[in-house]
């Protein structure tokens, strides 16, 4: 085995306290898509979108990596294969933990981006809509982050992965959100063994070869316990 490719979501966060999105009382049940994650809602309210944010920041900042987090990190520091992981989360957990190929095809919460000339900093703990840019001056900061009908980041580079996989995993994601809830299938058609790790069977569910389910502090160490068994 040359390649471990592993796709996380929200449930892989959900233990260290950072809520998911579409369980009950998740994310949104609380806000409007609409409202907070696409271009119109941000053009329409800045200072809400910046508010959903900032609280979101905040709260990630204070969150610790759990033992899921941990394994991954694990997996990749002593299995010889090249371990990759694709994250639609915007914490910064996976890196805590150790892990160091990490893609944010979401972005990042830690993250600030111009909307006018597409420059990126750190972000502050909170933006504001008349905060200006570092480089151009234009209050037209926004956070990092990938909103519906925008397109994810690094996908080139995820293909690439998706391509050599010899494992896919996908850990605490409902599968309801593309691209990333196809990889599973393209990761399937170059020939890679499919695994989903997830709390209950996502939408995709039927597309993998095995399954575990549970809480993912439970099922992802014991998983990467297995396989550095071999
Ligand atoms: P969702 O909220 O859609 O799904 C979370 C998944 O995690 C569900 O399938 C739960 O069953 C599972 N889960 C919950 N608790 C768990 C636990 N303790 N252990 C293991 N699994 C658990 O979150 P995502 O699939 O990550 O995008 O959502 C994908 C994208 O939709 C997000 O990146 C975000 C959102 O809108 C943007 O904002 C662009």
């Amino acid at each position: 085995m040359k390649k471990i490719v592993i796709l996380t979501g929200a449930g892989i966060s959900a233990e260290s306290g950072l809520g998911t999105f579409r369980d009950e009382g998740g994310l949104w049940s609380q806000h409007r898509i609409e409202d907070v994650a696409t271009p119109e809602g941000f053009t329409r309210n800045p200072l809400l979108v910046h508010e959903f944010y900032n609280a979101r920041r905040l709260q990630a900042t204070r969150a610790l990596p759990n033992s899921a987090h941990t394994a991954l990190a694990r997996l990749e520091a002593e299995h010889p294969a090249n371990v990759v992981i694709i994250t639609q989360n915007v914490d910064n957990l996976h890196e805590t933990a150790g892990s160091r190929t990490v893609l944010h095809m979401h972005g990042r919460l830690a993250g600030a981006l111009c909307a006018k000339c597409g420059h990126r900093w750190d972000a502050p703990d909170a933006m504001q809509p008349d905060d200006p840019c570092p480089s151009c001056t234009t209050p037209a900061i926004r956070p990092d982050i990938v909103w519906f009908g925008e397109i994810p980041y690094h996908m080139d580079e995820i293909w690439d992965h998706l391509r050599d996989a010899d494992l896919f995993a996908a850990i605490g994601t409902s599968g309801e959100v593309y691209p990333a809830a196809a990889f599973v299938q393209d990761a399937d058609r170059n020939g890679a063994h499919t695994v989903e790790l997830n709390l209950e069977p996502s939408s995709v569910v039927s597309d993998f070869s095995e399954t575990h389910f549970g809480k993912a502090t439970e099922i992802v160490p014991q998983w990467v316990e297995n396989l550095l068994k071999g």
